[in-house]
């Protein structure tokens, strides 16, 4: 069980899986493969790439030939599994390349695993080993002004992003029943916090306000989403690994629904006090633009049996979790200057290529 593989850790959500689980288990050895893609940001796990049980992999999942040789050699005990495409907006003008990185560098990983754990149906599943699948709420599609995604929900994804991760969580189902794989899977609602590439909303918008620069608000503002302070998501994956039952699914989130256009409007009053602006200084750069297609109005996630089963609730409230994430990239500029000049991606030949 020591040799942990994480994939997708140079990514928002496994930079700070990575750094969890050094931290919470230093009995563990922790593999990082990762593509570095566009999304795979070496630097930000600067902190830990000293750490003697940390070791980083630069490699792609969609090679199957590599992925296998890659456990053949290390023989890993538990595979995270986080890498993918993760923006819907990418998947609208290139489906392919998310069914190729999400569903088959998944089949990839699963399949590399089951031979290496000698996994299949006349055995029985093995306590010793997990394959832990990371997935999103998307999967569920959309909902209307009430309800919640349970567990039982059935899937009906909208975009190709999430067609593509329903796809994989499918994939990783059928290896549980046809293999007797040991696996879990959890979907999680939407996550903002530190390291969070400037595509995504919190960290753009952070970036815009600061900046005086619109802040684009699709359609009429009010898309709901069920927001989760990375940190909290990464203590979840933690827990479900070491306390979830195989073949589980489990929904992760924080009972926080916002209105984007409501979500908008306290990041600009908390940017007016951090930045001495005028109150509703900040609003003024709200600016409505046309709808995208395939666009899901309301997630909202029921994470009643993690907290029941497992004890988990989130660490932070969002006013809390917003504030440090505000206060993280005002003091991080750096950071966002290498991403924006493209520095970062520079990060792996200047300090890893050469050792
Ligand atoms: N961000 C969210 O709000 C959210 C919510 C729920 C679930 N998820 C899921 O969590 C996971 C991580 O999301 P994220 O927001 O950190 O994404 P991210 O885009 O920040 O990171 C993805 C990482 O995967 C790597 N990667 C991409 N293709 C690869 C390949 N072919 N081989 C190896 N590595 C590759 C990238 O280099 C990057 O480091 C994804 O599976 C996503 O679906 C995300």
């Amino acid at each position: 069980m020591k040799k942990v593989l994480i994939t997708g850790g140079a990514g928002f959500i496994g930079s700070h899986v990575v750094r969890l689980f050094l931290s919470n288990h230093p009995d563990y050895e922790i593999y990082n493969l990762d593509k570095l893609t566009y999304a795979g940001n070496l630097e930000n796990l600067k902190d830990v790439e000293g750490n003697p049980n940390y070791k980083f992999i630069k490699g792609d999942i969609t090679d199957a030939a590599f992925i296998n040789t890659l456990f053949d050699e290390n023989k890993f005990g538990v595979v995270i599994h986080l890498a993918a495409e993760s923006h819907v907006d990418r998947s609208i003008s290139n489906p392919l390349e998310f069914v190729t990185t999400n569903v088959i560098g998944t089949v990839n990983l699963l399949n590399a695993a089951k031979k290496i754990w000698d996994c299949n149906k006349d055995k029985p599943v093995r306590q010793d080993r997990i394959f832990y699948h990371v997935s999103t709420d998307e999967v569920y599609g959309s909902l209307g002004e009430t309800g919640f995604f349970t567990e039982q929900t059935s899937y009906d994804p909208q975009s190709p992003y999430s067609a593509s991760k329903a796809s994989s969580d499918h994939f990783v189902r059928a290896y549980f029943n046809t293999y007797n794989l040991p696996v879990v899977i959890s979907n999680c609602s939407n996550n903002y916090g530190a390291n969070q590439f400037p595509e995504k909303l919190i960290p753009l918008f952070i970036h815009n306000i600061r900046n005086n620069k619109p802040l684009p608000v699709y359609g009429d503002g009010k898309y709901t989403r069920d927001w989760l302070w990375v940190v909290d998501h990464a203590r979840a994956i933690d827990l479900i690994m070491h306390k979830g039952e195989l073949g589980e699914t489990y929904n992760i989130g924080g009972f926080n629904e916002w209105q984007n256009i409501e979500l908008i409007k306290l990041m600009c009053s908390i940017m007016d006090k951090k930045l001495a602006r005028k109150p509703g200084e900040s609003e003024k750069l709200i600016t409505y633009i046309k709808d995208r297609p395939g666009h899901d109005r309301r997630y909202a996630i029921d994470a009643a049996k993690l907290n029941k089963n497992l004890g988990w609730k989130p660490s932070v409230t969002f006013e809390e979790g917003l504030e440090k994430t505000i206060d993280w990239y005002l003091a991080n500029e750096e950071w966002l200057k290498h991403l924006t000049s493209g520095e970062y991606q520079k990060y792996y030949e200047q300090q890893y290529a050469a050792r």
